[in-house]
């Protein structure tokens, strides 16, 4: 295999054998419907997309507490359900596998959003800086409430209903999103975590809810269908570590014991000015896990090819470029111009920006 070919080489991911190495990343897009059900635009949006050796779906919030922006689709009942099956069938019907990425976003979130203008949940009672997407515009994050002891087996079961939604959705797999600043990378990170219970503290602790989501979303489905997504170094959503070596080395190695299909590691913060931690190298990670594993952020077909010639990953998730080339992998094989994502459309809008993109036959 020469290493122009190897993002193109097949491999396999828990019971499945991918036809090339190319991920599309998780990608809210904000297309659906204000109660977060599924559409015909996104069927057809995901279906141009099912040449990707993997595709992992925007992030979609297990339940209504868990979201955070408005018109992201949702997991948690019959509705979006049978919105979700339209997608998923699209998606095998072009030979393609579809993973739902599991979401609470915690804090990052509006009353505005939230069940009964509630305020939104978080490990400790931190309110981030900036501002909340809500149907209104942008507003002020407020300070969220502090998730009490009592209801933390609460938020692992969001999580295993999202897991049997998607399941019954007719997915193929899932991705428990424990990166980017949401609810379970604030529990991991001590910048967002001031608990003092068997949740806070010792990054043991910190910890200890994504592994209780591990196992219950994989009582759903088998761990080997099951990936998780992690992002040590990213500030966005006003995250930090005081120690990200430490923390993400202790989460990753406990990681093996659970067989999971595959462990997706976002570099986003790795060249952030003075990011917390950014004299942590994040390749030791790749040493520490012993299963199939992910790559993201800022990756061509060149710097992916070169990862994986040389054992960096196993698979390199794409965003921008799956949002703008729903071809990607025969543009790759082609080594043929690639169509320039459009920033006004990522967030909003219809199908210009979304299902406009050309095909290279086109
Ligand atoms: C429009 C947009 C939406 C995104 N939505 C999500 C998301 O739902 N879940 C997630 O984990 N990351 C999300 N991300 C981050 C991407 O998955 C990816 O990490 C990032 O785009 C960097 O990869 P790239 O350089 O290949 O685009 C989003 C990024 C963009 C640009």
């Amino acid at each position: 295999m020469s290493d122009a070919l190897a993002v193109l080489s097949p491999v396999k991911l828990g019971p499945y054998k991918l036809p090339n190495r190319l991920a599309m990343a998780p990608l809210t897009r904000c297309r659906a419907s204000s109660d977060g059900i599924p559409n015909a635009l996104m069927v057809e949006y995901y279906r141009q997309r099912a040449s990707a050796g993997l595709i992992i779906s925007e992030a979609t919030p297990v339940s209504p507490q868990g979201k955070g922006y408005p018109y992201t689709p949702g997991i948690y009942n019959d509705a979006q359900i049978q919105g979700w099956q339209a997608i998923t069938s699209a998606v095998h019907e072009k030979g393609g596998r579809i993973f739902l990425q599991l979401w609470h976003v915690g804090r990052i979130s509006h009353p505005s959003l939230q069940p009964d203008g509630a305020l939104p949940v978080a490990p400790s009672a931190l309110k981030p800086a900036g501002q909340a997407s809500t149907e209104q515009g942008p507003q002020d994050f407020v300070t969220p409430r502090a998730l009490e002891l009592a209801e933390i087996p609460g938020i692992v079961e969001q999580f295993r209903h999202g897991a049997d939604c998607a399941l019954k959705a007719g997915f193929d797999g899932v991705e428990i999103h424990g990166a980017n600043g949401y609810l379970l990378d604030q529990f991991l990170r001590d910048g967002t975590n001031r608990r003092t219970d068997a949740y806070g503290g010792s990054i043991a602790n910190r910890a200890r809810l994504l592994f209780e989501v591990i196992e219950a979303v994989s009582s759903v489905w088998g761990s080997d269908k099951v990936g998780v997504r992690l992002s040590p170094l990213q500030p966005f959503n006003d995250i930090s570590d005081s120690d990200p070596r430490a923390t993400f080395s202790y989460v990753v190695e406990q990681l093996n014991r659970f067989n999971l299909a595959y462990l997706h590691i976002t570099e986003m913060g790795k060249e952030a000015p003075g990011a917390a931690g950014s004299a942590f190298d994040l390749e030791e990670l790749r040493t520490l896990y012993h299963g199939i594993y992910m790559l993201n952020a800022g990756y061509t077909a060149e710097t992916a090819t070169a990862a994986i010639a040389e054992g960096r990953a196993d698979l390199i998730a794409f965003g921008k470029l799956f949002i703008a080339n729903p071809d990607l992998p025969e543009r790759f094989a082609k080594n043929a111009p690639l169509n320039e994502p459009d920033f006004d459309t990522f967030y909003q809008g219809g199908a210009h920006g979304y299902t406009d993109y050309p095909f290279l036959a086109d």
